[in-house]
């Protein structure tokens, strides 16, 4: 019994995030350095667009098995076939079923290989045509969103806006990265001049060296937001895995460096993560500390210039990166998240000096998370005032904030407010 090694993967990562809630961006990397290059490139497709079109795979499935209930493994089995039968012109059908038959056995689902070579046969036979009780059902199945988080940014953006949101969440984000502290003038060059036989391994080993690191667009908007003058103070509150971090810091030039730049998270592992991408990236002089920011910080308070808020959030800005986040959030899940946001903004305004700013950011498109908490803070802060963004003009909101959307810019959606203590 031979089975593609990343067909295994494939079903092995699919079945992780299903059960235990984990994340591509973080299991696609552990597989794919376990696989020969020629496997690699499969397992990504497979993986990423599997779960991509989970949503629209699972009503193909229903309507093939007349909406029998399957087993959740044989299910995704089903999914990454169906996904090759409809998706993929390069993969010949015997190939996409007869792995499939075998992962099932693989899957000690014996019992169930007739199952799966009957549907997956049938599908190859029969025109499936799926029906939807309206526009709205037709677009959250086409582009495999819940249908509650379509109509909620419907009442929020608009059909014609959420349609082209949704189709720009399923699009491969072209990779962003930028330069470090450790980038070397020759580097520059050969990325400058394009030199470079194997793009894709030569960026690969520059990152793994530090000298670049790869970093969406959006949240290099962000970062560059943060311009902090000579000597200012400054606190990344929420900075792990540090990209934020790393990219203010690598702004200081050796022997320059007056500015006292601290970086804090949570999460232990997290701050180990932190810990290593600062010193990867040649920034080892940031300073950095593990707590609670939601509880205590531990400064005294008015001890930083500026302090940047990258608060922990829904993430759907960052949908295009990791696809399953849609299929793991719930309604709920905005009102709670506001709320922590809300009270790890009012603990940062008080570490905050006069004079000095907060910039306060999240990769959410969402109204609750971003101009509700800022509209909350400001009512219950009258120390602080908005001021505009360090952004280019294009990304500035009517209101004064800085937006950036999948489907306009191409890149993920982050928003930024700017306070200012008076
Ligand atoms: C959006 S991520 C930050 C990303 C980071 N700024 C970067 O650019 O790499 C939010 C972070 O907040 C952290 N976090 C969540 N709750 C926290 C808390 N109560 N105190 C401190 N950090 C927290 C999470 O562990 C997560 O690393």
């Amino acid at each position: 019994m031979k089975i593609s090694p990343s067909r295994i993967a494939t079903f092995e990562i699919l079945s992780k995030i299903e059960t235990e809630k984990s994340f591509s961006s973080v299991l696609l990397p552990i597989y794919e350095e376990k696989l020969e290059a020629k496997d690699r490139g499969l397992c990504h497709e497979l993986t990423l667009g599997t779960l991509r079109k989970q949503i629209y795979l699972d009503r193909v499935i229903e309507k093939l098995t007349n909406g029998k209930k399957i087993d959740s493994a044989i299910k995704i089995i089903l999914r990454i076939a169906l996904y090759q039968l409809i998706f993929l012109d390069k993969i010949p059908a015997h190939a996409a079923i007869n792995d499939a038959v075998n992962l099932t056995q693989k899957a000690k689902k014996k019992s169930a290989k007739g199952f799966v070579n009957a549907v997956l046969r049938r599908f190859t036979r029969e025109n499936i045509e799926l029906e939807f009780s309206g526009e709205i059902e037709k677009l959250a199945v086409e582009t495999s969103h819940p249908q509650w988080l379509v109509e909620k940014w419907i009442a929020d953006f608009g059909f014609e806006e959420t349609a082209t949101l949704a189709a720009a969440n399923n699009e491969t984000p072209k990779p962003g990265f930028r330069l470090t502290a450790k980038t070397t003038d020759a580097v520059k060059d050969a990325l400058e001049n394009k030199n470079i036989k194997n793009e894709k391994a030569f960026l690969r080993e520059l990152a793994e060296n530090g000298k670049i690191y790869f970093q969406d667009e959006g949240s290099q908007i962000v970062g560059n937001a943060v311009q902090l003058k000579e000597n200012e103070s400054f606190l990344d509150i929420c900075a792990a895995p540090g990209s934020k971090a790393t990219l203010v810091a690598s702004k200081k030039e050796k022997g320059k460096r007056k500015n006292l730049i601290v970086a804090g998270d949570f999460y232990w592992q997290r701050v180990k993560h932190l810990q290593e991408n600062c010193r990867n990236q040649g920034v080892g002089f940031v300073n950095i500390v593990q707590y609670d920011a939601e509880n205590a910080l531990p400064f005294a308070d008015e001890s930083f210039d500026v302090i940047l808020l990258d608060a922990p959030c829904s993430g759907t800005g960052t949908i295009r990166h990791n696809p399953e986040i849609r299929y793991f959030l719930q309604k709920k899940d905005f009102a709670e998240l506001s709320g922590k946001q809300l009270k790890i903004l009012c603990r940062a305004s008080k570490q905050v000096k006069r004079g000095g700013r907060i910039i306060y950011s999240t990769c959410s498109l969402e109204k609750e998370e971003n101009e509700e908490v800022v509209g909350k803070f400001l009512d219950e802060n009258k120390d602080f005032r908005p001021i505009n963004p360090q952004v280019d003009e294009v990304f500035l909101t009517r209101q004064g904030f800085a937006r950036t959307f999948p489907q306009r810019d191409k890149m993920d959606g982050f928003f930024i407010a700017v306070f200012e203590k008076m």
